[in-house]
């Protein structure tokens, strides 16, 4: 019996065409080719474009920084234009408002445009998924406000009732959008600092012999059940956490390179290894830092910075 129902199976599995990925997953993958393409993800380092719309030059993810701005000042767009619209004639300095209020939150929603398509293009999943409903409904509602703002500008008014229904429902798409986006930090954790729960204990703990330890190599170890990583340098250590801040990339598993740098294997952040420090994002987050002593012939390590 069973020799007779193998064949039978392997033949099913053989000619079982393959499962094709759902839309949006392939939409994903092409998406994110053409975001990486664009803000050079794939380029030598520094990546300055890319490092600029993560946000790692003013350390804290850019894109909820500048979000802010388009949301505030559609809010003041809605309250105008209800004014304008309950009394066009008598209120006439509410168009103006709300025609000023559409054009700065459409500004800065360019800025917030760019920082988080740069930042969706490195997830993946469920994040990933839900980011680019985020995504694609906030890029409607910039086209909605583009359009608004372009009928108000060419009014003599400054307002017109059609521009004032577009804001509307541009402001009720990035309500929704809104949402979604707060799903994917606070539900899936995206850019949130993938060391923030890590402690460290109140002394140095041993972790390996000296004698183990060969210079430009990367060690991973393990300090009060938090994984390090271990380098010495010139004969000179250093130890920084070996979970990258971005994501939460293995950094023991990446790549020593020039000037005391590892590079993530799994976005290319690097950071230096002596002081923590993010040199090329994605990440935006410094790593945190170890102290390191040699007692006895064994390596020892502290966690530094309050932990
Ligand atoms: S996990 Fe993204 S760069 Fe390290």
């Amino acid at each position: 019996m069973s020799e007779m129902s193998s064949p039978d199976t392997s033949v099913t599995t053989a000619e079982a065409p393959p499962a094709r990925p759902p839309f949006i997953e392939r939409l994903s993958d092409s998406l994110q080719n053409v975001v990486k393409a664009l803000i050079g993800s794939n380029r030598r380092p520094p990546r300055r474009f890319r490092s600029l719309l993560n946000g790692t030059y003013l350390g804290h993810p850019l894109h909820p920084v500048v979000t802010d701005i388009p949301i505030g000042a559609w809010t003041v767009a809605v309250v105008l234009d209800i004014i304008w619209l309950v009394s066009p004639t008598a209120n006439a300095w509410a168009a103006n408002a709300a025609l000023g209020a559409v054009a700065v939150g459409f500004l800065a929603s360019l800025i917030a445009f760019a920082s988080g398509w740069a930042d969706w293009s490195d997830t993946y999943g469920a994040e990933r998924t839900t980011g680019i409903y985020h995504g694609l409904l906030m890029t409607s509602a910039i086209i909605l406000y583009l359009i608004s703002g372009v009928l108000r500008f060419t009014n003599p008014a400054h307002d017109t009732v059609v521009a004032a229904v577009l804001a509307f429902a541009g402001y009720a798409v990035v309500a929704i959008a809104g949402y979604l986006g707060g799903d994917m930090v606070y539900a899936k954790g995206t850019n949130v600092n993938h060391t923030a729960w890590e402690f460290g204990g109140e002394d140095y703990e041993a972790v390996l012999p000296e004698k183990d330890v060969a210079d430009n190599k990367l060690y991973r170890v393990t300090v009060s059940g938090v994984p390090v990583l271990l380098v010495s340098l010139g004969g000179k250590y250093s130890a920084i956490s070996s979970t990258c801040t971005h994501a939460g990339g293995p950094l023991d598993e990446g790549e020593l390179q020039k000037g005391d740098v590892v590079q993530c294997p799994w976005h290319g952040s690097r950071f230096e290894l002596r002081t923590g420090r993010v040199r090329t994002g994605p990440a935006t987050i410094a790593q945190p830092r170890y102290d390191v002593r040699v007692r006895d012939g064994m390596i020892e390590l502290k966690r530094m910075g309050g932990h």
